[in-house]
Parts: structure tokens; C-alpha cells; sequence
């Protein structure tokens, strides 16, 4: 097997030193096996761009504004080289970033969701799951806002790919890291993080209980589910189950109302649940930029009637749901 090109192993260290050793065993075999070159025919080349990202020994990370930012010192060839080397990573879905003097305007404007969550939770001192985490920029954001250390998971290359390049700018101790892999990968009981994030990929499961259970599991007894995926507005305990597609996507399975998700998230094993904000998706919020150039939410509502999907479905609204594992 190849060596582990992406820098977790202060995640390992960390993990083996409280005392999940099996896990970081399975995380160190389950990264290497997801960067075996046939599982994308791009991880060569990404591999070799991460290789050649410009060195700034001063570089350092701030929130501008929306933006995740690196700052420092990099020469105008430096940049350059940067700039392609981010052109080359499209799509950017997640962000916005800003990389010393290039501005990465990415589909979403994630910070409004990160505004809508962060006034709700605690993120000093805390050790945190992301699942399904994208390029990390949430992860980034909770990391500046104090958390001890943030754990991001998402099976898509890509985004781990550039989270990768940011980090680069980064100590190598810096305690955020975003793992290749997915929900399945988290063991039955890990009873460690304080926070454990989902947003986005409820709906993406066949089986949205089991991905709840796996989330309740991955957290210490008394720590908090925050929760955030596509619903059904109005009352009662239903749930839409698209024929086909939703909004053009293939793989959206269940979108219950908020009585059918607390209704689930008590079922497995949640207490104290409350919706902390429930917003429609705009065209604001979700667009195409020069850094996401395919199709985006404009192309997927009715183009006579924005009230729905192309489909003809309810057009997409998300709720942020707090959930907590109780304690002993
Ligand atoms: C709609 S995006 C949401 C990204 C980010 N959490 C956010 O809220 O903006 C869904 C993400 O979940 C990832 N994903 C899909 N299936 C997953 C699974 N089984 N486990 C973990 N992540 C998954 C996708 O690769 C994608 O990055």
C-alpha cells in the first residue's frame, strides 16, 4: 500500500492516547485503502499538485468576513502556481475561501448557513464529528471558534483533496483533519466527541435511522447531535419519498416533516430534541460561480413556478435539528 500522502497522524496519535486504538487502526486502513489509486482516476494528479503547493512558512488562517482565509507571505509566481493548482480542483462547492490574495467564490455561500447555526452552539473546547463534512469549511470555522478538534468525514475525493491544500498552510499538529471515508466506517460504539455534525446527508441515506444510530453512537453520553437536512413543511409525522429525482439529484430517498425527524431521532435513542431554525434554499445561497461552473438551484426549480422542483416537488427547505445522547 501507498504511504498515507494526507497528514493525519497526529489524528492517530491523539486517538491511540485515548485509548481508541482499534479505531485509529481502522482509520489508518481505511484512508490508505480509499487512496488506492483505481478508486478515482484523478488521485494521481491531485496526489502530485498536493506535492507542489508554494511553501509560506508564515502563513496563517483566519475568518474575513464569510471567508476562510490563509494569509502570508507568497511570492506573485507563488500565487500563480497556487491559482491554477485551485482552478484545477473544480469544482468548489463549499466555502467561500480566500487563499492570500485569491478570493474562491464557491456554489454555496456556506457561511449563511453557518450563521443560522453557530448562535446555537458551543463549540470552545469541544471535540467534534463532522459526517459528511465536504471540504472542511465548517470544520475551519468551528476549529476558529475554539473547538479542541474537529474530525471530518466525506467519501468524496475531492473535498478531501482540497481540504488537503488548505491544511498545507497549516502546523501539521493542527487539530482538523478530514478523513476519505463515510458514516459506515464509524464503529458501533466510539462514545467520544462532544459534538457530532450532519448536514446534507440525511437524505442522501437509504437507511436514515441507522445513519442516526451511528451518529448517537460516535458521541460521548450527554453530548448533542447537531442535525441539518432537507424537510417537509407542516405538520404530522410524513415524509416525502421522491419517485426518481429530487431537484435533479438521484440519490435523495426521505424528506419527513420536523415531527417525522424528532419521531426518528427519539427512536434512536435522542432526548431533548428542538428545531433551532428551518429555512428555504435560495438562489442566493446556491448559484453557479466561475469556481462551480455545472448547473446549480436555478436549473433545478421550475422555471415557471420557484415554489417547486423541476420535478414537481415542494423546492427544497432545511432544518437545523439539536438532539442530545443522554447521559449515564
Ligand atoms: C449536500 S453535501 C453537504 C456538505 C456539508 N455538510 C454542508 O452542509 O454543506 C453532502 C456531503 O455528504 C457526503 N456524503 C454522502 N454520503 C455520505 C456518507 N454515507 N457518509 C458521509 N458523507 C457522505 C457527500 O460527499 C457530500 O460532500
Amino acid at each position: 500500500m501507498p504511504p498515507v500522502p494526507f497528514n493525519c497522524s497526529s489524528l492517530l496519535h491523539s486517538l491511540r492516547q485515548d485509548g481508541l486504538a482499534e479505531w485509529a487502526e481502522t482509520v489508518d486502513r481505511k484512508t490508505r485503502a480509499a487512496l488506492q489509486p483505481q478508486q478515482n482516476g484523478h488521485l494521481d494528479s491531485w496526489l502530485q499538485l498536493l506535492q507542489q503547493v508554494p511553501e509560506c512558512p508564515d502563513a496563517g488562517l483566519r475568518v474575513e468576513g464569510d471567508h476562510v482565509a490563509v494569509d502570508g507571505t507568497l511570492s506573485e509566481h507563488d500565487q500563480a502556481i497556487l491559482n491554477q493548482q485551485l482552478k484545477a480542483l473544480h469544482p468548489w462547492r463549499k466555502g467561500p475561501f480566500r487563499f492570500f490574495g485569491t478570493t474562491v467564490d464557491t456554489e454555496w455561500r456556506s457561511s449563511l448557513k453557518w450563521d443560522r447555526l453557530a448562535q446555537h452552539v458551543r463549540f470552545d473546547g469541544r471535540r467534534i464529528l463532522d459526517v459528511g463534512c465536504g471540504n472542511g469549511y465548517y470544520g475551519w470555522r468551528m476549529l476558529l471558534s475554539g473547538a479542541a478538534m474537529v474530525v471530518g468525514l466525506d467519501p468524496f475525493l475531492l473535498y478531501a483533496v482540497q481540504f488537503e491544500l488548505l491544511r498545507k498552510f497549516c502546523r501539521p499538529e493542527t487539530p482538523h483533519w478530514v478523513l476519505p471515508l463515510q458514516d459506515n466506517d464509524l464503529p458501533d460504539r466510539l462514545d467520544y466527541f462532544d459534538l457530532t455534525f450532519s448536514m446534507g446527508v440525511l437524505y442522501h441515506r437509504s437507511g436514515p435511522i441507522d445513519h442516526l444510530l451511528r451518529l448517537r453512537n460516535s458521541l460521548r453520553p450527554g453530548g448533542e447531535l447537531i442535525l441539518e437536512t432537507l424537510i417537509l413543511e407542516g405538520d404530522g409525522d410524513h415524509v416525502l419519498v421522491p419517485e426518481d429525482r429530487y431537484a435533479r439529484m438521484r440519490n435523495v430517498w426521505f424528506i419527513p416533516t420536523t415531527t417525522m425527524l424528532a419521531k426518528w431521532l427519539r427512536r434512536a435513542g435522542f432526548r431533548n430534541i428542538d428545531v433551532l431554525d428551518i429555512s428555504a434554499t435560495t438562489i442566493d445561497e446556491q448559484r453557479k460561480t466561475e469556481w462551480m461552473t455545472f448547473d446549480s438551484l436555478s436549473d433545478f426549480l421550475d422555471p415557471q413556478d420557484s415554489r417547486l422542483t423541476i420535478e414537481g416537488y415542494p423546492a427544497p427547505v432545511r432544518a437545523i435539528m439539536r438532539a442530545t445522547r443522554p447521559g449515564l
